[in-house]
């Protein structure tokens, strides 16, 4: 169909002859005349058509439309900058493609979230939603953007996998019913690292993006049991390389997100996060806070804060602790070093203290751990060590411990969650709305 996108005419609106396709948003009758706000999802904002009964013959027919009905509208594009609308089209000819029944969802009264959720498949349709998933989009595209240019190897690394990465059991079983794939247990990946840190000993710099899955039986806001993962992994890097490279993604992205989803940032900032344009301004211009974990600990015992849990010197900081420390002290993105080796996973390097490892995790105000990362330990006799204290089959990570038998180096990376990296930049504080089809314990929606 010739048809031109709303997008493009607020980019430059030339008055004349036009033809645009979308869906009724609203339909307001007067006498004589139909105002109707119409939407084609290439922007946020809406056209206003004026339909005129002297001027359209089926103007009955459009008079009974109901919201949500798709319209194909041909007049012409009139420019009225005195007016609300910068311009509207006065319709020469309206044609309904599809009507739309009464009981449409979507009308123009605000829907609670949870209502919306129960509708996955309309809801994109909706002013929240439509925003949502274009900085979405625009966010993925803007990381594969950073990485490209920046010489990293986008690499697909699979989905059915037959190791825990994390070694935390927390991975759903992958089976047609016999033993499709052998003897070997198959599993859904909870993240790409470990194939992710083969392609990088043979690229130096790589990067996955892709789905990850995890069983675990967290009813948060901010856990879903399918999510994306972005995962770089560079050789000949310690762990200052990797928070050097998290940060510059993470101030690219939002960057990119300020320039090209400002509308969107707009709607979010009046009805999600107020402060929000500034918060992502001062991301871009202000550098990370740093601490350890061991510091982060004493911080919070000396804070005179309640806490439900209270802080320990080998216990894993809890949300709350998270949130405090990003949100009260630090008041900005925060990297927590140097965790407890116990309560980390297998691969992470070993410090020269022999208590704690290279580990960081980017702390974010609102939304906690956004970003986990590590140095990758590379001494083959601490790496097997290590695999051994942990109870792990050491017979399953035989490729891994190949990697640092074949000319191992120093080497890190890092998970982003990509989920929460909509959440922090759209002020949404639910992962299941910033996932088209959320998939969380309990619930497929
Ligand atoms: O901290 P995690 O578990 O780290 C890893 O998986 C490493 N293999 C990453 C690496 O070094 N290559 O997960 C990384 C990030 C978390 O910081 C969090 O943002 C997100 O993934 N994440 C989840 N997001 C949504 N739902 C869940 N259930 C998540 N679990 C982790
Ligand atoms: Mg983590």
């Amino acid at each position: 169909m010739k048809r031109t996108e709303i997008s493009k005419i607020y980019e430059n609106p030339i008055a004349g002859d036009i033809t645009v396709c979308g869906w009724v948003k609203s339909l307001r009758k007067s006498k004589g005349i139909l105002f109707i706000m119409l939407s084609d999802g290439s922007t946020l904002k809406n056209i206003q058509i004026i339909a005129e009964e002297i001027v359209l013959p089926n103007f009955s027919i459009l008079a009974a439309q109901n919201t949500g009905a798709a319209l194909e509208v041909s007049g012409v594009l009139k420019l009225t900058p005195e007016a609300k609308q910068p311009f509207e089209i006065s319709a020469r000819k309206i044609n309904v493609l599809g009507e739309s029944s009464a009981d449409y969802p979507l009308q123009k009264k605000a829907h609670s979230a949870e209502f919306l959720r129960t509708i996955p498949h309309l809801r994109p349709r909706s002013n929240t939603y439509s925003a949502v998933f274009r900085v979405r989009s625009e966010a993925a595209f803007a990381l594969h953007e950073f990485f490209h240019q920046n010489g990293f190897v986008y690499a697909h690394t699979p989905i059915i996998t037959d190791s825990d990465c994390e070694g935390a059991g927390e991975m759903f079983s992958v089976t047609a019913g016999d033993d499709f794939f052998g003897a070997k247990k198959a599993s859904l990946t909870v993240s790409g690292q470990l194939e992710g840190e083969y392609m990088a000993t043979a690229f130096g710099k790589i990067y996955t993006f892709g789905p990850t899955f995890r069983a675990e039986k967290s009813f948060t806001p901010r856990h879903a049991a399918e999510f994306w993962m972005i995962e770089p992994e560079i050789a000949f890097a310690d762990l200052d390389d990797d928070l050097k490279l998290a940060e510059d993604m993470l101030k690219f992205v939002t960057d990119k997100i300020l320039s090209r989803c400002s509308d969107e940032i707009d709607f979010f900032e009046n009805f999600y996060e107020k402060g929000l344009r500034e918060k992502l301004q001062k991301i871009t211009d202000s550098d990370f806070a740093r601490c350890t974990y061991t510091e982060a600990i004493k911080i919070l015992k000396e804070s005179g804060a309640e806490f439900e849990y209270t802080p320990d010197w080998g216990a894993d900081l809890q949300t709350e602790h998270e949130r405090y420390l990003t949100e009260k002290v630090f008041r900005k993105p925060v990297f927590v070093c140097d965790y407890p080796k116990e309560i980390k996973a297998f691969y992470m390097r070993l410090n020269d203290d022999g208590k704690t490892v290279a580990a960081a995790d980017l702390l974010v105000p609102g939304v906690g751990e956004l970003i986990g990362g590590s140095q990758r330990e590379e001494r083959l006799d601490i790496l097997t060590a290590r695999i051994k204290e942990t109870g792990m089959d050491i017979e399953n990570y035989s490729r891994y411990l190949d990697t640092r038998r074949f000319g191992t180096v120093p080497h890190a990376g890092f998970g982003l969650g990509f989920e929460r990296l909509i959440m922090y930049v759209t002020g949404i504080t639910n992962i299941r709305d910033v996932i088209p089809f959320p998939r969380t314990a309990g619930t497929i929606f």
